[in-house]
């Protein structure tokens, strides 16, 4: 296959912030004849790997994608088009997609005018992306997080010059507005608000892969969500690596807290957000979720490590003291709030003791519920060139210790909700079993329950009758 680079990432490059002029775009119309006839008959199937980021922009191609015609598949096997929408954040995530690449000779075997485009933040890594350009050569596409909205564009040149594309710029970034969207699901939305990510934790891609903090405008968020209302969605998340950055980048005077308020009075029966730095988390936003009946009293806030030198190794800009200074304003002023949190164990050479400090923590702050990582080095982050002393089975043994102090609270707090009523919103049949239906309380819990497919997108009132560590089960009630 010929191949076209237009353009490689770049590290140094990724790293740059102090870009000042508006990098907000407005976008037209992308949809060419070419493609409107290219598309007539094709199918394309597109696999999302990753955070809620990556989800919306799964949807983001969704539209632009249906919006010349191309139909949506749920098996690889049936498509004209494979994307795969890609994850860096940990090396585990990084080699589900090598694997699931790897299946695909086959059927680009069997198919020569299949198109095979790799996108999302793996690309975004240097040497990782000329890694899958020498191993896979039978994949046709690569960009970035940057080049979404020019993916018609892409396929165009793929279809028609029949050669492989690499375009995957590292940028400040911009914000890109106007690009079709094709919702996954007809009740509850994503809105991104912020894009990027300015903090530099020292074990996180992100800021590389995504670019630096630009926010929406504040009337293009809202008016997003005022169509979402209209349209009958019963939850929004307003989406942003750190939500609380809201509006720095920008003079309209908006924060956060502010953005949070216009949102809740648009009517939306539920409204959520993540994720939220502990850093930058004010009293206002607070005292704005406490006041709005429709905001979900439920808080992912990742601490991350419960030792002050690992949170100073990791460059969170917090200490422990400050973290549960904030956990408690925040539990007094909003009665009934639901914690969860982000906690990566065996940081490079992490000691026993340091890792007793995230036990403690954990036990202090009682979380609803967690996600619990390994760490995993990745290249060109500054902690992946610390030296590290600590073998992997002492992770493992500290990273299950762990997630035993975790459940602890997470059961108790699943626990204390037997016998209670609570508003459920219905999202389908259970995954695991197929004679239940299921949805999240506002506290953001699984709960089971016997329904039918009318009450699906229907918030429901729910009597929890038993616990378990992971999801409730109940059932329905009338109030
Ligand atoms: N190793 C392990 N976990 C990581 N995370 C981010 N980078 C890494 C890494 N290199 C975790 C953090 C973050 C979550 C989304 O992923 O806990 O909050
Ligand atoms: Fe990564 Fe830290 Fe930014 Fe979160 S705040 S995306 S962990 S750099």
């Amino acid at each position: 296959m010929k191949e076209k680079i237009l353009n490689k990432p770049d590290l140094d490059k990724a790293k740059v912030r102090n870009v000042k002029e508006s990098p907000i775009v407005y976008l037209g119309d992308d949809s060419s004849s070419f493609m409107m006839d290219f598309a007539k008959g094709k199918n394309y199937f597109i696999r999302t790997y990753g955070c809620q980021a990556n989800i919306r922009d799964e949807e983001s191609m969704r539209g632009m994608l249906e919006s010349v015609g191309f139909n949506k598949v749920e098996k690889e096997e049936e498509a004209d088009l494979i994307i795969l929408n890609t994850c860096a954040v940990r090396e585990n995530a990084e080699d589900k997609v090598y694997g699931e690449i790897g299946n695909l000779k086959g059927l680009k075997a069997k198919k020569k005018e299949l198109i095979i485009a790799i996108c999302g933040c793996i690309p975004e890594e240097p040497e990782i992306l000329d890694k899958i350009i020498k191993t896979f050569p039978y994949v046709n596409l690569f960009f970035g997080t940057h080049e979404i909205h020019k993916l018609l564009s892409y396929i165009e040149h793929v279809a028609k010059h029949h050669e492989r594309l690499v375009a995957v710029e590292s940028k400040a970034g911009e914000v890109y507005e106007g690009m079709p969207v094709c919702r996954t699901s007809r009740y509850k939305a994503f809105v991104n608000i912020i894009y990027g990510c300015n903090k530099f934790c020292t074990y996180c891609i992100v800021p590389y892969t995504r670019g630096r903090e630009r926010s929406r405008k504040f009337d293009d968020v809202l008016e997003e969500c005022r169509q979402l209302v209209k349209e009958g969605y019963q939850e929004i998340t307003l989406l942003g690596q750190n939500v609380n950055a809201y509006g720095k980048d920008l003079d309209e005077g908006k924060d956060f807290a502010d953005m949070l308020e216009a949102v809740a009075k648009l009517g939306i029966p539920r409204l959520r957000f993540t994720t939220s730095h502990p850093w930058d988390f004010s009293d206002k936003m607070i005292d704005v979720i406490a006041k709005y009946d429709n905001i979900m009293k439920f808080i992912h806030l990742p601490v991350q490590s419960g030792n002050d030198e690992i949170l100073r190794k990791m460059g969170r800009r917090y200490n422990s003291k400050d973290y549960l200074s904030l956990v408690k304003r925040m539990k007094d002023k909003i009665p009934g709030l639901g914690l969860s949190t982000d906690i990566i164990v065996g940081f490079p050479n992490e000691t026993e003791e340091e890792f007793n400090d995230t036990l403690k923590l954990v036990d202090e702050v009682k979380y609803d519920s967690a996600f619990t990582f390994i760490y995993s080095p990745r290249r060109g982050t500054p902690a992946a060139k610390m030296e590290d002393n600590i073998d992997y089975e002492t992770k493992s043994r500290r990273f299950k210790e762990l997630v035993k102090h975790l459940e602890v609270s997470v059961n108790a707090s699943s626990e204390r909700m037997v016998g209670g009523i609570y508003k459920v919103l219905v999202d389908g049949v259970s995954k695991n079993n197929d004679d239940m239906y299921s949805g999240y309380t506002e506290s953001n819990k699984l709960v089971h329950f016997k329904g039918n497919e009318t009450l699906v997108g229907k918030i429901v009132n729910v009597k929890i009758l038993e616990s378990h560590t992971y999801s409730l089960i109940g059932e329905i009630v009338d109030e």
